[in-house]
């Protein structure tokens, strides 16, 4: 897989410091990256605590169960443990330091010692008057990288120890499958079983860190060219005499972990252990809420495809370095940089690796793994390896490029950087105070070529939603069941859903935030007030009226401004719109430019209005006749086209002359801004929100369906500046939609719309949005595949008639080619031609429209460029099969809005 095998549903805003503000924020942090905020941080590079949710790890939150004893949190935490590696009654604990103490307080007798491979030493073996012995394999301090299992113990070595110090010696033998100490390498299976065998021969109890299992399974699986990862990692439990696990590896929780016995009378003696310092035997110092959440996340490290998506994420990031020159190990959980072929003008009194941290902090936000105690990171060969190490499930690709570029740009700059002296004596890490050699420590580092091209999401992934990656005989057989009808796919069958960008967003963290605090009185409350007050300053208009969804303001304004057989001049149409329109008696008609009709015509103003024919429709019926002028930004039906501020003072001019109203529909307003931003010089330096800000102010009023460009899933607004107008709108409002407050909508998605509309106003936020749309479109233009151009805002359109020209229109090929597309990449899309345009009621025959498109509509935040370029090279392999490709015949068609329940089959069998 090369995308990701979920999506996101939730992200987390981050900010974007200036490298000098960077500067002064480490500055004030004695020049050591553990101490500065997280909100200063763009990318932490901790795997720990740091990976994604799922979303069903974030519905566990909820219903953890917080009894002190029995709680049911723990036995669903006991039964995923019990169902994934086979074992029966796990002792918990709060973390990997708490198993592990109860490992050591229970297993070590003062005197006794410790063999292991954790390339550093654990203070918990020295609290109880232990000894350890590091017994790696010397090579390990080499950073081999994963595929040679630098973390393997040295057998030999092992041996001389057991034989050395005897059974009473030993207290027990401690492999970690991915120390740490060791930059995270991982152990080979076979080592393992050649370890317990040792320490079965000297009756030494053997205990495993299994905390990143299935990373080092799926390690030792590619090793060994096969093999289920479950079976691989319980050929790794099999070892052991005792596991622990720390929930925030491989099962991505924050916190929380466990330890257990293969022998029940240790298992009790765990257990009694926990009583004394972690909490009770069910819930060992975690809430219940986090033993769901560590439970959901056992069951789904099971799966393997996270584990696997994680790795080809680091091997990205590796191979992107390695280009670079860059002197990097690849790692298992992420990547380890040799800071001595950074810096060989550095002495080790010139703290190399923290100078690179702090480089790379100030030029990128990147903030490496660095914790634990001051001689694991001043000494050899710790001081020598900087590990970056990759949450899981956190970033995109193109986050990963930036964190490539940042790098790449500290090593071009290298022979420029001095050092940093220490100005105290910690013990720990985060105690260590640094001051630079000279004053001016680092020069200004100027970035790679790539990244002052490359954008890159303003925000991590927080919780995503795993999706079904199915097979072809899978997809054939669903579109079959689903009658060619890309409307009757189950969405849990579909891998990416471009179906449409309608309430689809994924929200953030801030909105989530603000809808656990709300009030949700109907009447007068606090979170409406804000909404109104919010939008009135973003639009300008005087009143703002919420409603359920767009469709429902539409009603309002049509049944209130519209005389029946009055004029609704319109670019172009919407479906709900216009329906609106002409249940209120108007008559819609279409004064949109030309260009917008002809899918081949890049002008780049498609959602212009032609003066020229508006003028003539008022000349026609003359002004009074003509209800308002309906005017869409970022035109749906054109393809997301905008139209631009010169047309709009234009249409705007003309409409005063007449006294004709000017509605919006400002369902896309947000990235018709950024389009004006992006098209005309003369507001490129303007934000997004005061070009939004002026385009509102010609007119005298809007519909929107905020489920689109602000970023919520429910929601509707209606607007305007005439009071008698308001007061008309919010009598009807209380008759058909809610409260005159809320018109319908809950208190919570009132929350999240306000929060949605300032997110989506952020110039960081809606340039990527448009971005990954265009960059869709100029992937699909290169490799020759007819779209309408140029790219849109929200959706890319395939020309059907051009992709399938032996397909005659009769023979639906927009229809045929959006199953075509779900049958060999799992992506949905939708028709948009003959079959949605339906039948001419006097004749019978199919309207056969000039555009046969199918829509490829793009959710914002929700997919990446992976996906992008997922779905991209799918439909280049279709694309060179497409004659293979035949149409489709009716097996049932509904009288009314046929392209929701219509059925098909190929009129000859489908070969590609
Ligand atoms: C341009 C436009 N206007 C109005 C609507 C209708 O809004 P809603 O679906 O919120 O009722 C949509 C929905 O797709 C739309 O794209």
């Amino acid at each position: 897989m090369r995308s990701e095998p979920y999506k996101i549903k939730e992200v987390k805003k981050s900010r974007a410091l200036k490298p000098y503000e960077r500067w002064n924020i480490l500055k004030a942090a004695g020049f050591n990256t553990f101490n500065v905020l997280s909100d200063h941080v763009a990318f932490d590079m901790v795997a720990r605590g740091m990976s994604a949710w799922s979303h069903f790890q974030k519905a566990a939150l909820m219903v953890g169960d917080e009894a002190y004893a029995g709680a049911r949190s723990y036995y669903s935490l006991e039964g995923a443990v019990r169902e994934v590696f086979g074992v029966t009654g796990i002792v918990p604990a709060h973390n990997r330091i708490g198993a592990e103490k109860l490992v050591a307080t229970t297993m070590i007798a003062a005197g006794q010692t410790v063999l292991h491979n954790r390339g550093q030493a654990s203070g918990l073996v020295a609290a109880q008057g232990g000894e350890e012995v590091d017994v790696t394999n010397p090579q390990a301090a080499t950073m081999p990288g994963p595929a040679s299992f630098g973390a393997d113990v040295d057998l030999k070595r092992l041996e001389g120890e057991l034989h050395r110090l005897g059974r009473r010696g030993v207290a027990y033998v401690h492999v970690d499958l991915c120390p740490d100490g060791w930059g995270g390498q991982p152990v080979s299976v076979d080592n393992l079983e050649r370890v317990a065998a040792l320490a079965r021969t000297h009756g030494v109890p053997l205990v495993v860190d299994i905390s990143d299992v299935f990373t080092v399974a799926w390690w030792n699986r590619a090793a060994a060219e096969g093999g289920e990862l479950g079976e691989v990692a319980r050929r790794l439990l099999a070892c052991a005499d005792v596991v622990l696990m720390d929930a925030s590896h491989d099962a991505r929780s924050d916190v929380g972990g466990f330890v257990w016995a293969r022998d029940p009378d240790t298992n009790d003696a765990l257990r009694n252990q926990v009583v004394v310092f972690e909490g009770l035997h069910t819930y060992g110092g975690m809430t219940g809420r986090a033993m769901d959440v560590f439970a959901v996340g056992v069951r789904e490290m099971a799966g393997g495809e996270l584990a696997q998506w994680h790795q080809t994420q680091i091997g990205e990031l590796a191979d992107m370095l390695w280009a670079d020159g860059v002197p990097a190990v690849r790692g298992t959980r992420g990547i380890v940089l040799d800071a001595a072929a950074f810096f060989p003008q550095l002495g080790a009194d010139e703290h190399p690796k923290f100078v690179l941290a702090a480089c790379l902090y100030i030029q990128g936000g990147i903030r490496p793994r660095i914790d634990g105690t001051w001689r694991a990171h001043s000494e050899p060969p710790g001081s020598r390896w900087l590990h970056l190490e990759l949450p899981r499930c956190a970033y995109t690709r193109n986050h990963l490029r930036e964190i490539a570029d940042v790098v790449g740009s500290v090593w071009a700059a290298r022979s420029e950087i001095t050092g940093l002296r220490l100005a105290n004596q910690p013990e720990f890490v985060d105690e260590a105070v640094f001051e630079p050699v000279h004053e001016r420590l680092f020069v200004t580092i100027p970035r790679a070529e790539r990244s002052a091209r490359r954008l890159f999401e303003p925000y991590k992934i927080a919780i995503f939603e795993p999706l079904k990656v199915t097979d072809r005989p899978y997809r054939v057989q669903a579109i079959r069941e689903a009658g060619y009808n890309t409307f009757l796919l189950r969405s849990e069958d579909v891998y990416i859903d471009f179906l449409t960008d309608s309430g689809t967003s994924a929200m953030s963290c801030h909105q989530w935030e603000g809808m656990t605090d709300t009030s949700d009185t109907p009447y007068g409350n606090r979170h409406i007030q804000e909404l109104v007050e919010t939008f009135r300053e973003v639009l300008g208009f005087e009143h703002i009226i919420p409603t359920h969804q767009g469709r429902a303001a539409e009603h309002i304004m049509s049944q209130c401004m519209i005389r029946p057989g009055q004029l609704v001049p319109g670019n172009m149409y919407f479906t709900t719109t216009k329906l609106h329109q002409e249940m209120a008696g108007g008559v819609f008609v279409d004064v949109i430019v030309d260009e917008a009709h002809d899918p081949g015509n890049d002008f780049p103003w498609k959602g212009n209005i032609d003066c020229a024919k508006l003028q003539a429709e008022i000349d026609r019926v003359g002004a009074e006749n003509i209800a308002y002028i309906s005017h869409e930004c970022c035109v749906n039906m054109a393809g997301g086209q905008p139209f631009s501020m010169d047309n709009l003072k234009e249409v705007s001019r003309l409409c005063q002359r007449y006294g004709i109203p000017i509605m919006f529909d400002a369902t896309r307003c947000v990235e018709n801004a950024w389009m004006i931003k992006m098209k005309d010089p003369a507001y490129a330096d303007r934000s997004v929100r005061e070009i939004l800000r002026e385009m509102m102010s010609y007119g005298d009023g809007c519909t929107i369906s905020c489920k689109k460009d602000f970023l919520v899933n429910m929601g509707g607004i209606l607007a305007c500046n005439s009071s008698e107008l308001a007061r008309r709108f919010r009598r009807m409002l209380r008759v058909w939609e809610g409260e005159v407050t809320n018109g319908g909508l809950d208190t919570k998605d009132i929350v999240a719309l306000t929060r949605g509309l300032l997110d989506s106003l952020e110039d960081d936020y809606i340039r990527m949005r448009i971005e990954q749309t265009q960059e869709f479109g100029r992937k699909l233009l290169a490799a020759g595949i007819p779209i309408v151009v140029p790219p849109g805002s929200h959706a890319i359109f395939i020309d059907a008639r051009r992709f399938l020209p032996h397909v005659d229109q009769d023979e639906f090929p927009a229809q045929a080619l959006a199953a075509a597309i779900y049958i060999e990449t799992g992506v949905r899309t939708m028709e948009r031609g003959n079959v949605s345009k339906g039948r001419n009621p006097a004749t019978g025959e199919n309207y056969r429209p000039k555009l046969e498109l199918v829509r490829c509509t793009v959710p914002r935040r929700v997919y990446t460029a992976s996906h992008i370029d997922y779905v991209v090279e799918g439909i280049v392999r279709l694309w060179e099969k497409r004659d293979a490709i035949s149409g489709l015949r009716f097996v049932y068609e509904p009288k009314v809005l046929r392209f929701f329940q219509s059925r098909f089959e190929p009129v000859r069998p489908w070969t590609f």
